[in-house]
This record gives structure tokens, sequence and C-alpha cells, in this order.
């Protein structure tokens, strides 16, 4: 049995979201479980009366967030854990989508997350404890074709979050970053977000899309199974700033950091000699 944290979870409908409230409850924690259709979720409330609550939350709608943060606390008195999961992927190649597609696209996966998280943080620093959990993805470490935008959104929330643990980390505040592979949710379905007109001119863009659509419901990665993977990270003492998921992402992120040295290798002294005569250059930040 659990010592009874205070779970805040986004998009809790389906996938991950859902799995994970499902998971941590039946471990004996506190979830509020949030979504746009809190009706989604009643089963959860009706299971667990004493430890589950629903709140009506879309991430884009800040007021939202402050008000499901406060009545969080109102009801538990505390959130130990805030996962910023609400998300879906524009999917298509630069030139596509509309600015309207682009622009939500970052509504939701950017400052969705971030409307919750500034919600959330006043409440941390007050406890001087918290972990926020965000949800990004192995495209949230490398770009592919197609990718482009979604990986921009999810590039920026691991910024964030980097900047955050940082940041955050004397008031007891932990950050971690999960980036999963391909996973069996709704993602490759119902949240595969295409451009309203499709171009010819980019065959590996629709390679990689028809790989998507084509592995929907097929994903070998078990969402369960990440959401008991997530809750070892937040019970573990030295959580890590990133946890990639699934053999995929694992894998892709080993090859990404090494492709990186090597790119970077034969051009070192030339970056390097770009100082002033007589100036040397210093760590950044000056630690
Ligand atoms: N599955 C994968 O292979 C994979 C891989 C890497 C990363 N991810 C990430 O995992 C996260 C969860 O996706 P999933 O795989 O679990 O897919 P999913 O089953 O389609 O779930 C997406 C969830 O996000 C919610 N959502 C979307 N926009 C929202 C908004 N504005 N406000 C509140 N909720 C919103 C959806 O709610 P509605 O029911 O209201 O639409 C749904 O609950 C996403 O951030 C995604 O980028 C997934």
């Amino acid at each position: 049995m659990s010592d009874q944290k205070v779970w805040f979870i986004t998009g809790s409908s389906t996938g991950f979201g859902r799995e994970l409230a499902e998971e941590v409850l039946a471990q004996g924690y506190k979830v509020v479980a949030t979504a746009r259709k809190p009706e989604t979720l009643s089963a959860l409330v009706k299971k667990y009366p004493q430890t589950a609550r629903v709140a009506r939350l879309d991430v884009t709608n800040k007021d939202e967030a402050h008000r499901a943060i406060e009545e969080a606390v109102e009801e538990f008195g505390r959130i130990d854990v805030l996962v910023n999961n609400a998300g879906y992927g524009l999917m298509g190649a630069l030139e596509e989508p509309t600015d309207e597609q682009i622009r939500q696209q970052f509504e939701t996966n950017i400052f969705g997350a971030l409307n919750v998280m500034r919600a959330v943080l006043p409440q941390m620093r007050k406890q001087q404890s918290g972990h926020i959990l965000n949800i990004s993805s192995v495209g949230g470490f490398i770009a592919f074709p197609a990718t482009g935008y979604y990986s921009a959104s999810k590039f920026a929330l691991e910024a964030l979050s980097q900047a955050l643990a940082g940041e955050a980390a004397h008031h007891g505040i932990r950050v971690t970053i999960v980036q999963p592979g391909a996973f069996r949710t709704d993602f490759n379905g119902r949240s595969l977000h295409l451009p309203e007109t499709r171009m010819t001119e980019y065959p590996a863009t629709d390679e990689f899309v028809s790989w998507l659509k084509e592995m929907d419901g097929k994903q070998p990665g078990d969402p369960r199974k990440a959401a008991q993977a997530m809750i070892k990270v937040v019970e573990s003492e030295n959580p890590p700033l990133r946890l990639p998921l699934g053999e995929d992402s694992v894998t892709a992120i080993e090859a990404e950091l090494e492709a990186v040295k090597k790119d970077i290798a034969p051009w070192r002294e030339v970056g390097i000699d770009t100082a002033y005569a007589g100036a040397t250059f210093g760590a950044i930040g000056g630690k």
C-alpha cells in the first residue's frame, strides 16, 4: 500500500492518461483525473469513491486549469504529482497544414501543458515538494519527416521541463520528461491529425503517415506497463530527467545521441576557435 500521494492527470479519457489513472488508483493513491468530457471518467469514481475525483479540463482553457487545480487542493489538500499527458499529433510536411492547425497543435501540446504547470507550481512551492511528469515522445528528441510540428511542440515541452528542473529543484520539485515510442492507445487513430490538403511532393512524409496509420491497434507498447514504469519513477529516490519508454524509443534515442556526437566531432575545432584573441569561453551559466 502506498503513502496516498495525490496525482493530477490531464487527458484521462483514453490511452496513457486513462491507464495511468486506473493503475495509480489500483495501487492505492488518490487521483484527480481530468478530461474535456468528464462523464467518460464516471466509472473510476464509482469504483474508487474515496480516492478518485474527476474534473473537467480542456488544457487550452487557462481558467479551467486554475479551477481544476484549486478544486483538487480543496478536495485532497495537496497535489504531489502532476502528469501533463493531454496531447495529439499533427502530422504532415512543413508546407502542408493550415496556420490554424499549426497554432492549435502548440495551443494543446505546449500552451496547454504550460497552463497546468503554471497553475500547480505555486501549490508545489508551498508544499516544498512535487513531481511533474511531462509526457513528451521519442518525437520530442528526434524529428522525423511528417513530425515537424508535433516534434516542435514536444521539443518545446522538453526545453521547458529541463529548465524547470533546474529552477525548481531547491523547492523539492522534480521534473521527468516521459518519451514513449509506439504504444497502443488512440494516438495513431483519432489523435492523429492530418493537413486538410495533402501534397504529393513529399513522399517521405506520406510514408511515415502511412506507417503510423498501419500501426494503429498493433503498437507493441502496453500503456498499462508504461503507467507502472511512471509510478516506479515517481517512487524512486533518484528519478531521471528523461524516461524513454519502449525498446523503439530507448534504442532510437541512444542512436541519436551517437549520431549527434558523430555529426559534431569533425567540426569541433572550428567551433571552438571562435573566441576573441586572448579570450576564453567559460562554462554556460558560469558554473
Ligand atoms: N501512444 C503513443 O504511441 C504515444 C507516443 C508518444 C507520445 N504520446 C503522447 O501521449 C499523450 C497521450 O496520448 P495517448 O497516446 O494516450 O493518445 P489518446 O488515447 O488519443 O489520448 C489523448 C488524450 O489527450 C486528450 N486531449 C487532447 N486534447 C486535449 C485538450 N485540449 N484538453 C484536454 N485533453 C485533451 C484526449 O481527450 P479527448 O478524449 O477529449 O479527445 C485524450 O484523453 C500525448 O501527449 C501524446 O503526444 C503517445
